[in-house]
């Protein structure tokens, strides 16, 4: 079995990969984010992680980005803009990584999937793709570690919130253990030095639950003493949704968690991973404020 000590990740700069890129290279990896901007990637990360350009339309381009490389990492998602028949990175995308995977010799393949990929009663063609990537994953002959997380305490920062301004779309009443991206990092980089954590799937789930709302006035009372918490009703965000395409996405994919009936699953995760500990202040006390205004999706 190799011993993974060089890491390529594809989606790196996301909102998620970020935070796994720091760990990765906290944890002694060597990192190299393939990304399709390079100029940009090679901005929003630490110089020690290397940048090579990619895309994953591109299956020539992924061959050369993986050469040398012992482990890959996936940070993909489907965009707010995308429609159905679209080039999706984890349908089309993911064909390609595979193949040039293949002949790589890639020795392991990390993914991030997301809890909410079983969600009952949804016919929404994004869970279709999350699901066919994780069947294509699996029947990919490649070793594979496949992660399962609930809500990210990015999501507040990043998706909901500017300055004092806070968007909520909808009131749900389940609790999820939301989790900070540093937190998750340390447990993939866990995950690849641990020949165990081969061809498994794990749930990842933070230290306490919370509602989502529960969660954001938190979130915003820690970083605000006078936050400005505005609820829009999942019926008329779906309603706007006919006539803006981000909006009904972000109605659908709110309305998915906001029903999802999650439960602690994570404890063979905390003992072979380790313990996420990060609290929603503390996370709001690393991140401060950011600028950018809030699409209130997850
Ligand atoms: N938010 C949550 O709480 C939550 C919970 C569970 C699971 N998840 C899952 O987490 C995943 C990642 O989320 P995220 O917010 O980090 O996504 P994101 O910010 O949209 O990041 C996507 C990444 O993919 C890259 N990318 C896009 N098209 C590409 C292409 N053609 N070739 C190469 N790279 C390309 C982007 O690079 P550029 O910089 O070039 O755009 C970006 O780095 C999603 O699948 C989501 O479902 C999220």
């Amino acid at each position: 079995m190799t011993t993974i000590k060089r890491i390529a990740m594809i989606g790196a700069t996301g909102m998620l990969g970020i935070p796994v890129a720091i760990a990765l290279m906290e944890a002694g990896f060597e990192v190299t984010a393939l990304a399709r901007n390079p100029a940009q990637a090679r901005r929003a990360l630490p110089a020690a992680i290397a940048v090579m350009q990619a895309d994953v339309r591109d299956e020539e381009g992924l061959r050369a980005g993986l050469r040398g490389q012992h482990g890959l990492y996936l940070n993909l998602s489907v965009a707010a803009s995308e429609r159905k028949g679209d080039f999706h990175t984890e349908a089309q995308g993911l064909q390609h990584i595979l193949a040039a995977a293949r002949e790589a010799g890639t020795a392991r393949i990390a993914y991030l999937s997301a809890l909410v990929h079983d969600a009952p009663d949804s016919r929404w063609w994004v869970l279709s793709v999350w699901r066919s990537a994780l069947a294509r994953i699996k029947a990919s002959g490649i070793p594979y570690t496949i992660f399962y997380p609930t809500n990210f305490m990015e999501t507040l920062a990043e998706r909901h919130n500017a300055g004092s301004l806070f968007v909520m779309l909808g009131r749900g009443h389940h609790r999820n253990y939301w989790i900070a991206g540093s937190d998750f990092g340390r447990q993939v980089a866990k995950a690849f030095a641990l020949p165990q954590a081969e061809n498994r799937e794990y749930f990842v789930q933070g230290p306490e639950p919370m509602t989502y709302d529960g969660a954001a006035v938190r979130y915003a009372r820690a970083l605000h003493k006078s936050p400005l918490v505005v609820r829009v009703p999942l019926p008329l965000a779906r309603l706007g949704g006919l006539f803006s395409r981000q909006l009904d996405f972000n109605a659908r994919i709110m309305q998915t968690v906001l029903r999802y009936p999650e439960e602690f699953k994570a404890g063979e995760t905390w003992d072979q991973l380790g313990k996420p500990t990060i609290t929603i202040e503390q996370f709001a006390e690393l991140r401060g404020a950011p600028a950018t205004a809030p699409t209130g999706s997850a």
